[in-house]
């Protein structure tokens, strides 16, 4: 496959990606929490109609259990279990059915639990940083809460909020340019650039038009192949994914999604947090392996990813 078939591959994979990981779990479970009856299904099922007769008297009915909810859904047509992902959304998710940390532990335990490749608490086990990446401790709940012990030290679960838990992050595609496979390192003289050009505040300067700008338009500066403006150029999405504009420093400091959120009122996302690299999903997206090593960058997120942002969701309670 030629070069520009497989970016052409990824991108598209990649795309598939946020509709399932980014737009599809993060705003339906928003919204499910809001309105559960009114949630319709994304790709409804054709549904057997129910009898016109049943359907009021169907409806009166006061569900006393989960199953009982289930049974009347089948009978109205309401469930829909097809397709990815679709049975863990229909029973699990929008029934907000419990999710224990017993199955949590299972799933760090588990080869395969969220994309091919070996449990993770085969590589982050102890909060040792010699036996353990990151001294992350994922076999334990305390351990899980506590975070990455090794420098810098940093929690992975946000409790309440799974779009802000790194391990979330990393169960997707994370690192840019789309594509680029876990092997590249994480730190290299670009990559170190923009991390001391976002320490120091952030600035339209000298250095940021000489040193920094340019690295954005360069298919050599971060690997790849394939410069990050081939795909964030303008706000509009397409031809730019999440509107997001590395061109000039005014597009950068914008945002991402300015163009679709300027229409409610409210500002870009940033993508840049002055002072703070870390924070910055500019940063973020040179330096964030997905989890497990290995898995193609665009393999949509896996079910069980859905489970353990429900488990924060709820709270990331260790009972
Ligand atoms: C084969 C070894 C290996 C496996 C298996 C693995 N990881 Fe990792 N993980 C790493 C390495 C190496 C790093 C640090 C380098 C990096 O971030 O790219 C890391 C970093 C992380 C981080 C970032 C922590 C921080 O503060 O930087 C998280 C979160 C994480 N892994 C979660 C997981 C989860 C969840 C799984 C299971 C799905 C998993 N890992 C499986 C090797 C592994
Ligand atoms: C082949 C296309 C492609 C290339 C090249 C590319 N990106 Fe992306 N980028 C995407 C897609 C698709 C998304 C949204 C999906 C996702 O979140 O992973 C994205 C998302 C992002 C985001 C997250 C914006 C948000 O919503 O918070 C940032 C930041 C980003 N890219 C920066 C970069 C940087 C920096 C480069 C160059 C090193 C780059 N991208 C290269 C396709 C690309």
């Amino acid at each position: 496959m030629s070069k520009r078939a497989r970016l052409g591959r990824i991108a598209a994979a990649g795309l598939a990606a946020i509709l399932t990981a980014t737009t599809a779990p993060l705003a339906v479970l928003a919204a499910e929490d809001k309105a559960p009856e009114a949630a319709a299904p994304a790709e409804a099922a054709p549904a057997a109609p129910a009898p016109a007769a049943a359907v009021p008297a169907e409806e009166e009915k006061v569900p006393a259990s989960v199953t009982h909810q289930m049974y009347l859904d089948m009978k109205l047509g309401k469930l829909d279990i097809h397709g990815d992902n679709a049975v863990v959304n229909a029973l699990v998710l929008q029934r907000d059915i419990p999710i224990s940390y017993e199955y949590i532990a299972t799933l760090m335990r588990t080869p395969n639990a969220f994309g091919e490749g070996p449990a993770c608490i085969v590589c982050h086990g102890s909060n040792e940083a010699d036996k353990s990446y990151r001294g992350l401790d994922l076999s334990s709940c305390e351990g899980i809460l506590r975070g990455a012990t090794e420098e810098p030290q940093r929690p992975v679960i946000v409790s309440g909020q799974p779009e802000k838990s790194l391990i979330v992050k990393m169960l997707r595609n994370n690192r840019m340019p789309l594509g680029v496979s876990f092997f590249e390192p994480v730190q290299s003289d670009s990559i170190d650039k923009v991390r001391a050009w976002i320490e120091a505040g952030a600035k339209n300067d000298e250095d940021f038009e000489a040193n920094v700008l340019p690295l954005f338009n360069d298919p050599q500066a971060f690997s790849g192949g394939i410069q990050c403006t081939e795909c964030h150029k303008s706000f509009r999405d397409p031809p730019s994914f999440n509107e997001v504009n590395l061109t000039s420093y005014d597009a950068i400091m914008t945002g991402a999604f300015s163009k679709t959120r300027k229409k409610q009122g409210l500002p870009g996302i940033p993508i840049v947090v002055p002072f703070d690299a870390a924070s910055s999903p500019l940063f973020q997206r040179l330096t964030m392996n997905r989890m497990p090593p290995g898995v193609d960058p665009g393999v949509p997120v896996h079910a069980n990813t859905l489970l353990l942002a429900r488990w924060i969701e709820q709270g990331a309670w260790c009972k």
